[in-house]
């Protein structure tokens, strides 16, 4: 097939368009590199040995865009593109209603447009919301978020819903990402965040490498084990691997289905940075900081509909993701802008 993958200079967006390389099929990137690095496109040259097409546009434009689209004419379309910071969407939430909405309303006109009709969303784990027990399935209740980027997402699943009820012919897989981390084994692409990473494998991997003085614990009087919050980390390649099975099966299937991508096991705060003082051999201090605001005690998928519906299911454990999210972070202390 040849999809045309929608931010896929980020940092999903490019460990999946390696993905999709590695499996045969033809990508054109469109990404404005509003919040990624044009030299992500030499990285995947270097890892795949081929130079994916690139469409410069920002997809709210939709003149730029239906033009690009038309011109790509692609079979299927997956969407990365959009703001993804929670602080930043509950400072500023009009701006991240207007861009997702926005950028998703043109994708989809463009693709209406030119007889488009196979479409995998980038969507999250934070449409469970808060009134749920993990683990969580699919089904398991109304979706919610309590944050605007998480709202964003709510709405788009519903929107792309609505739309794939109402018209005959769609083809639209919606992926709920749990807490995607670590990097291509190469260490040539990773997780690249701009000022001051706010996820916390990001931020562990800035103290390893020396940017930041220590990691502050967000609460440590969960009702968890050890006390401190519990995710469902899942390897940024495994992740990748979870789209291009996602694609192939939903072209069979006509209308919108939800999956789950994650590994269905939780983490705690203290045995993530524990795993990657491990992989680095560098002591990260830590200390212990009240809880932050809308966070919850654990997180983590059931896996079985992935599993069954989708033969798909990871297959990396948190020393993977330790080991080959150390190994970017030491090759490229200062991400893509190590680069001279
Ligand atoms: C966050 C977002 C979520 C988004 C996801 C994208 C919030 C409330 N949620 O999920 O909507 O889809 O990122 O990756 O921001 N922690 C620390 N110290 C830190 C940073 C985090 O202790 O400096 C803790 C958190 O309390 C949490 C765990 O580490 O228990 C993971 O946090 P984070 O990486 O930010 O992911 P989520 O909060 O799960």
């Amino acid at each position: 097939m040849h999809v045309l993958v929608t931010g896929g200079a980020g940092f999903i967006g490019s460990h999946t368009v390696v993905a999709l390389l590695e499996r045969g099929h033809d990508v054109t990137i469109a990404d404005d590199f509003d919040n990624s690095s044009p030299e992500v496109i030499n990285r995947i040259e270097q890892i795949t040995g081929i130079r994916p097409a690139l469409a410069e546009v920002d997809l709210r434009d939709e003149e730029a865009f239906d033009a690009a689209f038309a011109t790509t004419a692609p079979d299927a379309v997956i969407h990365f593109a959009g703001l993804k910071s929670v602080g930043e969407s509950s400072i500023d939430p009009l701006r991240y209603y207007e861009h997702n909405l926005s950028s998703t309303f043109s994708l989809l006109n463009a693709m209406k447009k030119h007889g488009v009709r196979t479409l995998v969303f980038s969507s999250s784990a934070t449409v469970y919301g808060e009134g749920q027990e993990p683990p969580y399935g699919e089904d398991g209740g109304p979706l919610d978020a309590n944050n605007p980027y998480g709202m964003t997402k709510v709405m788009l699943e519903r929107i792309l819903s609505d739309v794939a009820d109402a018209e005959p012919g769609w083809h639209i897989a919606l992926l709920r990402y749990f807490n995607p981390i670590g990097a291509h084994e190469s260490g040539l692409i990773g997780e690249d965040p701009k000022g001051v990473p706010n996820n916390l494998v990001p931020y562990v991997l800035q103290v390893a490498i020396g940017r930041r003085p220590h990691v502050s614990i967000y609460g440590d009087d969960y009702p968890t084990a050890d006390g401190t919050g519990e995710r469902d980390y899942i390897h940024i390649a495994d992740l990748a691997e979870g789209h291009v099975a996602a694609l192939e099966k939903i072209v069979a299937i006509e209308g919108a289905r939800a999956w789950n991508l994650g590994t269905g096991q939780g983490t705690s705060v203290k045995q993530l940075i524990a795993a990657v003082e491990s992989a680095s051999g560098i002591r990260i201090p830590a200390v212990i900081a009240p809880r932050r605001a809308g966070d919850l005690p654990r997180s983590w998928a059931d896996t079985s509909r992935a599993e069954a519906e989708l033969g798909w299911r990871a297959t990396r454990d948190i020393a993977d993701m330790a080991r080959d999210g150390w190994r970017w972070q030491s090759q490229n202390p200062r991400g893509f802008d190590s680069v001279d």
